[in-house]
């Protein structure tokens, strides 16, 4: 199959042709090699086995290219310093380190469920006077009482793309969602006004941004395409986490590299995919914050991961699509194109699926996270 016609197929999503010998092979291979069920929570050093279960769920926060850009420094026991680091940052889209803050404020409220469920509580203080310092956040553990277990509700989290239904969500849902955080967190029915000029905007955006030479060569630098580099990072995307099943996924495992992110053909497959999703959904949640302050950034990645936790308990799946906050002329118009006072932090398209799927995404070993 010639590599254009290849890529058209992959931007479909697939799923080709069983049975044959040929093929066999792939249909049984690559399976588990990337997917997070097959870690197993490595023990830190310096770390009990109860910090270390903590430090582990944080990390399956969700973060911008999966590059899980936060770093943990114990400072003494009990008081932790949560920071990023530089290389895993990402100029090109997010030039201002605003939705690093975002992925430390999902990280830090899975961190937070997690200590509350051996009964501590947390204690948060930006220490950062800028979002590119090292160190952002301190965490101080204080005992306090037994919190709910939300474990599952962690380990099953996930970024869902690709089956979103068309179906508006219902009243009740949204409700549960966004039980005490209507404030923060509005509800665009597709439907709506609003949500036509986000499905819209979203495609707009992601045209500008693939022909963004620099934007484009960071996403290809995230990609880890092979199972030799996905073991090896444990980080960024790869074809499960995109999607990608059967054939196609078999194919761009093999033969597709950092090149191939930055030809022609795959940039107009991905707004082919981009299109059909941001048609294929219930609608778009906003999150807003009264300001840009790092305080305020990181709550709002809080609200989102808090309100993302309850989304399997309904089906709904989530899919962040952040390009109208990243390219002109949108991110400086979409607040006032919204009518919205707040500022606008993220741009969340969902919908309801039939089957809430197991989550893919790599996640790193947690002693490269530990400073
Ligand atoms: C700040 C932020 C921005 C994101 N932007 C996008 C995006 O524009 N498009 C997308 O497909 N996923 C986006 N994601 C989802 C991540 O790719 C996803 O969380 C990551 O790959 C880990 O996968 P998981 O959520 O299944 O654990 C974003 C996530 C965060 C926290």
């Amino acid at each position: 199959m010639k590599r254009r016609a290849f890529l058209k197929y992959v931007g479909a999503g697939a799923v080709v042709i069983g049975g044959s010998s040929i093929f066999s092979s792939w249909l049984a291979m690559g399976q588990d090699d990337a997917l997070r069920s097959t870690y197993i929570p490595e023990q830190v050093a310096g770390f009990t086995v109860e910090e270390t279960d903590i430090l582990y769920l944080a990390s399956l926060a969700p973060s911008g290219h999966n590059t899980q850009p936060w770093t943990v420094r114990v400072k003494e026991p009990g008081r932790w310093i949560i920071g990023s680091e530089q290389s895993r940052w990402l100029p090109a889209v997010d030039p201002t380190n605003r939705e690093l803050l975002l992925s430390i404020g999902t990280f830090l409220e899975n961190l937070t469920f997690a200590a509350g469920m051996y009964g501590y509580y947390t204690e948060i203080k930006v220490i950062a006077r800028d979002s590119h310092n090292a160190n952002l956040v301190e965490v101080n553990f204080i005992p306090g009482v037994l919190q709910d277990n939300l474990r599952s509700k962690i380990i099953t989290r996930r970024t869902m793309r690709s089956t979103q239904l068309r179906n508006e969500l219902k009243q009740a849902d949204v409700d549960y969602l966004l039980l005490n955080k209507k404030d923060q967190i509005v509800y665009y029915p597709l439907v709506s006004e609003q949500g036509r000029y986000l499905a819209e905007g979203t495609l707009a955006a992601n045209k500008v941004q693939a022909l963004r030479e620099s934007a484009q060569l960071e996403l290809a630098n995230w990609i880890r395409w092979s199972n030799a580099a996905a073991k090896k990072y444990r980080n960024g995307l790869t074809p499960e986490s995109m999607e990608l099943s059967g054939f196609a996924r078999w194919y761009t495992k093999n033969f597709f590299n950092q090149q191939t992110v930055l030809e022609k053909s795959f940039r107009e497959e991905t707004i082919k995919k981009i299109e059909a999703q941001a048609n294929n959904c219930g609608g778009w949640l906003v999150v807003t914050s009264p300001s840009q302050s790092i305080t305020d950034i990181i709550h709002a990645g809080r609200a989102l991961e808090r309100v993302w936790l309850k989304a399997k308990d309904k089906n709904i799946a989530f899919h962040p699509m952040t390009q109208m906050l990243e390219e002109s002329p949108w991110k400086d118009t979409l607040r006032q194109d919204l009518g919205l006072k707040e500022q606008i932090q993220f741009i969340i398209r969902v919908g309801y699926v039939e089957a809430y799927l197991p989550p893919v995404s790599l996640r790193m070993p947690m002693g490269s996270i530990v400073k």
